[in-house]
């Protein structure tokens, strides 16, 4: 695949800093590789402590203005910024199918999945309404207003390079806040078009700003955000591991936090689903992305009693997926995003044969393609002393667990830190009720795989984080409600 792109303009390798793209302070630069290949597509800024503390004093500059904007104001700017992501798609596909892998198809919509949040955050921005208190004294008047929290630092993961920049910016913007972000390592070259875009859409100089960095070097980049003061909000979504860390390390400054973090979503198949309809579900949101989501099903538990005629149904489906690059317009499935990655598909999937699963589909590498190639794998007598059981394992791998009985399988699935996402499927309708009442995660699929939507609360519970994104609760994250009570007024 060769990065060509209709506007040469959009591929971008600095930093955004205060309306102007500069290199890092260090002048030091790292590379961002084609999962396909592990070839280098470009050498971008390897940012420090010192680029990210430009960022802050950018940001902080350019607050008073941008938070007093009007509300209509700042959502005309978010509309334009929606308009040039839809009519840049291509680019902007492109970028992203080089830097992470995903087909071509799963790219554009991603794109127009990032743009749906551009578009209800413009809208949201000219709701932000208050509150008149009814009074509890006389002479008195008293009101709550929802202010922007200040500056916000976001840090988004590679899997979907554009979507969840754009689903933590664009609150953030529509609230009034400015903000400073960093993304992923793997996969910058999307976002920084995405800031490109913003910047074009008359978002105002500081008000933006992005800088990029090697892996430990951004650990060493975000610290200065976490310890400074200005810094009001950390909006994260990655590993449950960096989470906490970002919530001890911010806590001198007591930021308020919005976490997306793990998953190990269980997938419930009874045995009074609709076996096509279950298996048409699981297709959609295990194998999304190669399996690289948080919400990708990881434990998928099917009753004893349709357990062959299930794994038959999906092993024919899962074989009939083509892998390839991310060019080819056949490509189902891409290479996923790294070396680590791979080798921890390759340990799950080992380790679960060891202790006597079988591989009905797939269940290797596929190093004729290309370094980062893993087969779309079905794997039956999945159990839960296997490692794919506690541990999520991020690619196209699909282990069937059996089980007899509704509660225990309820408490299975619960069994975990985590409660991000949980799907199940039945046409019991007393089971809908008390089976969606007991599962303790943030989103529930019934009878559905794919749950994603800007409209749609999402985020978890327990250790899968806190904060909600999307929909209207998504931008109270970005807000602080001031109370006002006035007297002297009788
Ligand atoms: C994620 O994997 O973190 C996000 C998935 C989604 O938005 O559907």
């Amino acid at each position: 695949m060769t990065l060509q792109l209709t506007r040469g303009e959009l591929l971008r390798t600095q930093n955004l800093i205060g309306g102007k793209w500069v290199d890092a302070s260090s002048e030091a630069r790292y590379p961002v590789t084609n999962p396909a290949t592990n070839g280098t597509i470009k050498q971008v800024a390897n940012s420090s402590s010192v680029d990210a503390r430009a960022a802050t004093d950018a940001a902080a500059r350019a607050l008073p203005a941008w938070r007093d904007r009007l509300p209509r104001e700042r959502a005309e700017i978010l509309r334009r910024w929606h308009t040039l992501i839809v009519e840049n798609t291509e680019d902007l596909a492109t970028l992203m199918s080089m830097e992470q892998g995903k087909p071509m198809v799963e790219s554009r919509d991603e794109v127009a999945y990032g743009a749906s949040y551009v578009a209800w955050f413009a809208d949201e921005a000219t709701k932000i309404y208050g509150d008149i208190i009814p009074q509890h004294q006389r002479g008195k008047r008293m009101s709550a207003v929802k202010e922007s929290v200040g500056i916000v630092a976001a840090i988004t993961p590679w899997n979907f390079p554009l979507a969840m920049i754009a689903r933590k910016i664009t609150p953030a913007l529509a609230a009034g806040c400015t903000v400073v972000a960093k993304p992923a390592e793997d996969t910058p070259l999307t976002a920084l078009a995405l800031a490109a875009l913003a910047h074009e859409a008359g978002v105002p100089e500081g008000v933006l700003n992005m800088i990029t960095a090697a892996r430990e070097d951004g650990i060493n980049a975000v610290a200065d955000w976490l310890a400074d003061d200005r810094v009001r909000k950390i909006t994260f979504t990655g590993s449950t591991a960096v989470g906490k860390h970002l919530a001890r390390e911010s806590a001198g400054t007591l930021k308020k936090l919005s976490l997306e973090l793990g998953g190990n979503a269980p997938f419930i198949v009874f045995e009074d689903a609709d076996l096509d309809a279950a298996v048409t579900g699981l297709m959609a949101a295990k194998f999304r992305n190669g399996g690289q989501t948080c919400v990708c099903p990881n434990r998928i538990y099917v009753h004893a009693a349709i357990y062959e005629r299930f794994a038959d149904l999906l092993g024919q489906r899962v074989s009939a997926l083509r892998v390839g690059p991310a060019n080819d317009p056949q490509s189902q499935i891409g290479p996923v995003i790294n070396q680590r990655a791979i080798e921890k598909i390759a340990r799950h999937v080992d380790d679960a044969v060891a202790q006597g699963a079988h591989a009905l589909v797939g269940g290797k590498r596929l190093e004729a393609l290309g370094p980062n190639y893993y087969a779309p794998t079905v794997l039956t007598n999945a159990n839960d002393s296997m490692l794919l059981c506690c541990e999520e394992t991020f690619g196209p791998v699909a282990p069937l667990f059996p089980f007899d009985d509704e509660d225990e399988v309820v408490r299975l699935a619960n069994d975990t830190p985590y409660g991000l996402a949980a799907y199940f499927y039945t046409q019991n309708l007393r089971r809908i009720d008390r089976v969606s009442r007991k599962l303790e995660a943030g989103v529930i699929g019934i009878n559905e795989g794919a749950v994603a939507s800007e409209a749609a609360p999402f985020g978890g519970v327990k250790e899968s984080g806190y904060g909600r994104e999307g929909s209207k609760y998504g931008l109270d994250d970005y807000l602080t409600i001031k109370y006002m009570c006035q007297g002297g007024l009788d």
